[in-house]
């Protein structure tokens, strides 16, 4: 692998502010010395070694953004039911109805593994594109034990194919409707939970009204969390049956949604230094919910909040975190474009006890994304406009602009 130079970006997002007019070289897919580029050329003293010089003097650079909480590999799509929202449909109420996930669980069971492959690298291909380097998936569309597992064959195989690197979560995500509830709760425990271990560090479940009461949820996670899991909650979406005082109680590491949150809930989370919140506007939006997330209680711990995309077929066709922290904004009034950042890249490398990424310093894994801007602030502000030019994944650049603006209108002109 060759080394690589960013020269001179217009700004760069790193844990120490740089000297003005640094220059970052990156060596053996590691962040090596940010710095003024004599200094960075000096110390390479090693001249068989080849130097990539990248002019990024376009671009500024923040480290690759870090997506903790998506369902990418699925099959089919769901617009029906975006719009069945638009006319007043629950998502629940859809979901109860054998349709939402349940609509996934089908097209997912009939589609081959080659073809959720092929899928599953089309939207990886996109998770690059806009700048993730970093990306959790969960299973959660198969349900039964046969499904599931193919599930997870996809997502680690995702992730040997695929630059990106994966977190792969199992996610309990509903029963199967067509099994005695207690039959398929014993299937999940005894044999799912501790099977699927050898695939997936991380646990998740649903905890909602009519997905899976505190009860059955405690059993669960007391399962995943004695077979070696970490545990994650969908939680306080729609409902609080409980799920923040179990989450602390069972250890979990984080907790996804909380758009209905009692004060008391919000001063345990406070209270729990090691759990993180995790807000997903887009889902917000696209459900059509009046309820926001409760991030604006916990912004007394900005270390442990995490925005993610949440992207999957029915919540969250969603894959930008531009996007997504373009939402936060506009949905949740926050102020402050330095947490936002922090939100999609260290912290989230902080929750799943990533320390080599999240942040740009000598040592860090080199997975960077490079923007066509004028400042780091501009990147929720300007979030729906294409402004990633480029990502580098491990040490390696993937380019997506063109380096003349306006040459694509130019170029087709006679
Ligand atoms: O995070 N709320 C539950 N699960 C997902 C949605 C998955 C789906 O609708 O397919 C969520 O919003
Ligand atoms: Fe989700």
């Amino acid at each position: 692998m060759s080394d690589l130079i960013l020269q001179t970006p217009r700004f760069i997002h790193a844990s120490n502010s740089p000297e003005p007019n640094s220059s970052i070289l990156i060596r053996d897919g590691v962040i090596e010395a940010i710095g003024p580029l004599d200094s960075l050329i000096r110390d390479d003293s090693d001249c068989a070694r080849k130097t990539l010089h990248i002019d990024a003097s376009n671009w500024g650079v923040l480290p690759g953004f870090v997506d903790a909480h998506t369902h990418l590999v699925f099959s089919g799509s769901r617009e029906d039911e975006f719009y069945m929202r638009a006319s007043n449909r629950s998502y629940m109420d859809i979901m109860q109805r054998g349709g939402g996930i349940h609509k996934s669980v089908r097209s997912l069971h009939q589609a081959s593994e080659e073809e959720l492959i092929k899928r599953g690298l089309y939207y990886l291909d996109q998770v690059l594109r806009f700048g993730t380097t970093t990306v959790e998936i969960k299973t959660g569309y198969g349900l039964n034990f046969q499904q599931e597992e193919k599930m997870l064959r996809v997502i680690n195989k995702l992730d040997s194919l695929h630059p990106v690197d994966i977190i792969p979560t199992f996610l309990v995500h509903a029963l199967p409707r067509d099994l005695p509830r207690e039959k398929a709760m014993q299937t999940v425990l005894q044999e799912m939970i501790p099977a699927f271990r050898s695939y997936a560090e991380w646990f998740d479940i649903f905890v909602e009204k009519n997905v899976f009461s505190l009860a059955e949820a405690e059993s669960l996670v007391g399962r995943a969390h004695q077979s070696g899991y970490h545990i994650g909650l969908h939680t306080n979406q729609v409902h609080d049956v409980g799920g923040i005082s179990m989450a602390i109680d069972m250890g979990a590491r984080h907790v996804d949604h909380l758009e209905v949150l009692r004060p008391e809930d919000a001063s345990r989370i406070i209270d729990t230094p090691e759990l993180y919140s995790v807000f997903l506007p887009s889902a917000e939006y696209h459900v059509f919910s009046e309820r926001v997330g409760h991030i604006r209680e916990l912004l007394s711990i900005p270390d442990r909040l995490v925005l993610s995309t949440d992207f999957n077929p029915g919540s969250s066709p969603v894959l930008a975190p531009p996007v997504i922290m373009s939402l936060a904004v506009l949905r949740y009034r926050l102020s402050d474009p330095d947490l936002l950042i922090h939100a999609f890249t260290r912290n989230p490398a902080d929750l799943f006890y990533l320390q080599d990424r999240g942040r740009i310093a000598p040592g860090q894994k080199a997975d960077l994304v490079c923007v066509e801007l004028d400042n780091a602030h501009q990147v929720p502000y300007w979030g729906t406009l294409d402004i990633v030019a480029a990502t580098v994944k491990s040490g390696t650049l993937y380019r997506f602009h063109h380096d003349r603006p306006g040459a694509l209108i130019r170029d087709s002109l006679p």
